[in-house]
């Protein structure tokens, strides 16, 4: 359906069309996280289903998406404007995944769909499926059933399908839109050709309902071909950076995604590298070296972090994951050692879900006081850095008075540590994707905002 007026607005963007950026100036995205955020047991639930799915290698898909990936049930949301007019849509920030993805209708007349609940293609004078011998057709993964392209078709569309180790699915076609994009100087910046999963069938409990939080889609950023960051880093630049905003507070602050150009605060980040694994190349793994809780430093093997000969193990940044899991060598040693250095009074884990094996009483304590008597813990990452999250990135309100160890063990063989998003939060995030590190800084997110 494209209307007159439609071809208009069309024009218009065209015709402000920002073919690249200026010296020091980056794309920005809103980067929201919905209110209330999940409970802690919601969180634990929701993680689990994301690294089982994490998990889960398809066999035989030889191709930049290696996981079918995400479950999206991270909990940041990116902004991004999608079509000609633009449609507003929140899509998961997850640097876990590669495919950006989001919920379509077909409707002709959508008075039956509230604005923003889904991507309305026939809307959109600019949506284009790809066809299904398109080269960008074989970077997704396709349907088990049925083939790939019916040559009794001309028209045949490149059909992708996701499967989650849950069952949930994400199906439709895979297309090509314009995103519309504000710069850091408040210009219009206009990606023509962002590929991106229409998704027609979007069913299961990781993409649909509460624990997907009102997402229309996920928003990857991993480091394969087709994902956000590798499509607009061939345009404007191959970095991006964010800045996870405690999310506890109220009213909930707002950063942003940022892609290409240099953050304002890069003289005080610290860099660590980034380890490319080609077991799960999505992913972007970093080198810890050592962890310490109140400045001691706990006897771990080295190589209990570094993944092995064939990609097994290793330690990922992940933003689609909320809390952080640690390989078992590890987290029994985080955990002996918070035990016995945690200054509190212990708590009976809450009891819908004893999921948490270390939980302090701060009945009767203020959040400061209650903070000061936590264990601090630090990470030694490669490049000699220092990365020290304050602690209510890893102890979380679990009930009223009730602060527990937001850490959990992962048992799955072959598994990896993650750094969840919580861990991450206050910290201003780089990912520079052509040096291949990693730069953090405590400081930077006011200068995000
Ligand atoms: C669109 O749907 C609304 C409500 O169902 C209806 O009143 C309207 O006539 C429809 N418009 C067209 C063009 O079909
Ligand atoms: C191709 O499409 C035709 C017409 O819709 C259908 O009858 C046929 O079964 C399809 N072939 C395959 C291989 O899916
Ligand atoms: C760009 O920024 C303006 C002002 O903050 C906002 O109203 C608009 O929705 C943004 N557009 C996009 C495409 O993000
Ligand atoms: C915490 O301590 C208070 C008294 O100091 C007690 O009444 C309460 O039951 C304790 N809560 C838990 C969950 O252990």
């Amino acid at each position: 359906m494209v209307t007159q007026s439609h071809v208009n607005v069309f024009l218009f963007i065209v015709f402000f069309q920002l073919l690249a950026l200026s010296s020091g100036e980056f794309l920005k995205l809103p980067l929201l996280h919905p209110t209330p955020g999940p409970s802690p047991s919601e969180a634990l639930s929701q993680d689990l289903r994301h690294l089982n799915s994490l998990l889960s290698r398809p066999p035989g898909i030889k191709s930049p998406v290696i996981s079918g990936a995400s479950s999206g049930t991270g909990q940041y949301f990116v902004t991004l404007h999608l079509g000609a007019p633009p449609q507003k849509l929140n899509l998961v920030a997850d640097t876990g995944s590669d495919l950006v993805w989001a919920r379509c209708s077909a409707c002709r007349n959508c008075s039956a769909h509230p604005s923003g609940s889904s991507f309305l293609a026939r809307h959109s004078s600019s949506f284009r499926p790809h066809h299904c011998y398109a080269a960008a057709c074989r970077l997704v993964p396709h349907s088990p059933h049925g083939s790939l392209c019916n040559h009794t078709h001309l028209h045949s569309p490149c059909r992708y399908e996701y499967s989650y180790s849950d069952g949930s699915v994400s199906a439709g076609f895979f297309s090509a839109e314009v995103a519309t994009l504000n710069t850091s100087s408040n210009r219009v910046a206009e990606l023509r050709d962002l590929d991106f999963g229409c998704g027609f069938q979007v069913a299961g409990p990781s993409v649909t309902g509460a624990s997907f939080s009102g997402a229309q889609g996920v928003l990857g950023l991993g480091r394969g071909g087709i994902s956000f960051s590798s499509q607009l880093g061939r345009r404007f630049g191959n970095k991006f950076s964010y800045c996870l905003m405690d999310y506890t507070l109220s009213p909930p602050p707002t950063s942003f995604l940022t892609i290409g150009g240099v953050a304002k605060s890069s003289t005080d980040f610290r860099f660590t590298p980034l380890l490319t694994n080609p077991l799960s190349p999505t992913f972007y793994y970093i080198s810890i070296r050592s962890v310490s809780v109140d400045g001691v430093r706990l006897p771990v093997s080295s190589s209990v972090w570094s993944f092995d000969k064939i990609g097994n193990g290793g330690t990922i940044i992940d933003s689609g994951t909320t809390l952080s899991f640690l390989t078992k060598p590890v987290y029994t040693q985080v955990l002996a050692a918070m035990r016995k250095r945690l200054r509190l009074p212990s708590a009976a884990p809450p009891t819908p879900t004893p999921a948490f094996d270390l939980c302090a009483n701060v009945t009767g304590l203020d959040r400061k006081r209650a903070t000061a008597k936590l264990p601090r813990l630090s990470f030694r990452l490669a490049g000699g850095v220092e990365m020290a999250p304050p602690p209510r990135n890893y102890f979380i309100e679990t009930l009223e008075g009730v602060w527990c160890l937001g850490i959990q063990e992962v048992t799955t063989k072959g598994a990896f540590s993650v750094i969840g998003n919580l861990m991450q939060q206050g910290f201003l995030m780089e990912f520079d994707r052509d040096k291949s590190r990693l730069g953090f800084s405590r400081r930077g997110c006011s200068l995000s905002s």
